[in-house]
């Protein structure tokens, strides 16, 4: 009974095909080694990266997500490493947990949703880079491990490893005060505070990116306030839009960012900068944003 000619048991059939169901296949890279940064003896320099169509191969075989999104630490293999990721933040499709590699600190990205959706944001930091705009300086896709299956993720560098300050608007993981007078903050300062941010809204629009509200999050480099543009999950960047109607959604967009980079007892001592975070507020000063946009 269960036993057929061959003499396999019917039931060991089933078990064998639901295992395949669920087991990811093993990674083995194709053609030469692609590295997260530049060739360096040590630090991340030596981890293989993946590209988009070697991670979509990948997902076709990720059928469960072997880690929890609520999960504080997650263990993971990485390039042969055992590893211990510790969570810094999640959103609505990755964690992101902090992992020491090689004695490099590093942020492993793992999707827990929409994963097809985060294997284009390489290539779109890339494209956004090669503009002038400012992005994480890394991000690749490389095979981790979690709880034995082997899954796509994306690696990148943790905020507070940066040269420059990184303001996430969703989890703020700093106060912009404490690097920028909050005191400047006013309407007199309009253009000297404004002009960095609208010359990046320029550039987007003039190269034809959509990029939608999660992207924008606020850098401060070089003493001035700019775009950090991440969270990128689009399968394509450019698509042909109406300009008024760009630059009025982003500068929508890179004004909430502003006031949302400071913190909240700060920014409720300061009306100039409670104000940026209400429709009210920023329509009060689109005039002179778009003054300042036609000016460039
Ligand atoms: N390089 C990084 N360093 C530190 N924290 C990060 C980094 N990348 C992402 N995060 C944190 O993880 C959160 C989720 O990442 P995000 O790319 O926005 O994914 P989601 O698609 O889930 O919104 C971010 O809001 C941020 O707080
Ligand atoms: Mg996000």
């Amino acid at each position: 009974m269960g036993i057929d000619r061959a003499g396999i048991k019917l039931t060991d059939v089933i078990i064998g095909y639901g295992k395949r169901l669920i087991e990811t296949k093993p990674y083995f890279p194709k053609g030469p080694l692609r590295y997260v940064t530049e060739p360096q003896a040590n630090g991340i320099g030596l981890l293989k990266s993946m590209t988009k169509e070697e991670a979509k191969e990948m997902l076709t075989f990720c059928r469960i997500k072997p880690f929890s999104a609520r999960d504080r630490q997650v263990a993971m293999k990485i390039n042969g490493q055992d590893v211990l990721g510790t969570w810094i933040e999640g959103g609505g499709s990755k964690c992101a947990y902090r992992v020491k590699l090689n004695g490099e600190e590093v942020c492993v990205l793992l999707p827990h949703a929409n994963w097809g959706a985060a294997v284009n944001e390489p290539q779109n930091m890339l494209e956004l880079k090669k503009l002038g705009l400012v992005t994480n300086d890394y991000c690749k896709i490389i095979p981790v491990e979690v709880n034995g299956s082997t899954i796509p993720a994306l690696i990148s560098k943790p905020y507070d490893k940066h040269s420059f300050k990184i303001f996430d608007k969703k989890n703020p993981n700093d106060a912009l005060e404490k690097y920028f007078d909050i005191n400047k903050m006013s309407e007199e300062n309009i253009e000297e505070i404004f002009t960095p941010l609208i010359k990046d809204i320029k550039t987007l629009i003039d190269n034809n990116i959509h990029i939608a509200y999660d992207s924008f999050n606020i850098a401060l480099k070089d003493g001035k306030l700019r775009l950090y543009l991440n969270d990128l999950p689009y399968e394509k960047l450019v698509r042909k839009g109406n300009n008024d109607e760009l630059f009025k959604i982003y500068t929508d967009y890179a004004t909430e960012a502003v006031a949302a980079s400071f913190s909240w007892s700060a920014a409720r001592k300061n009306p100039f900068v409670n104000s940026l975070g209400s429709i009210a507020g920023t329509d009060k000063i689109y005039p002179k944003l778009l003054d300042l946009y036609r000016k460039l």
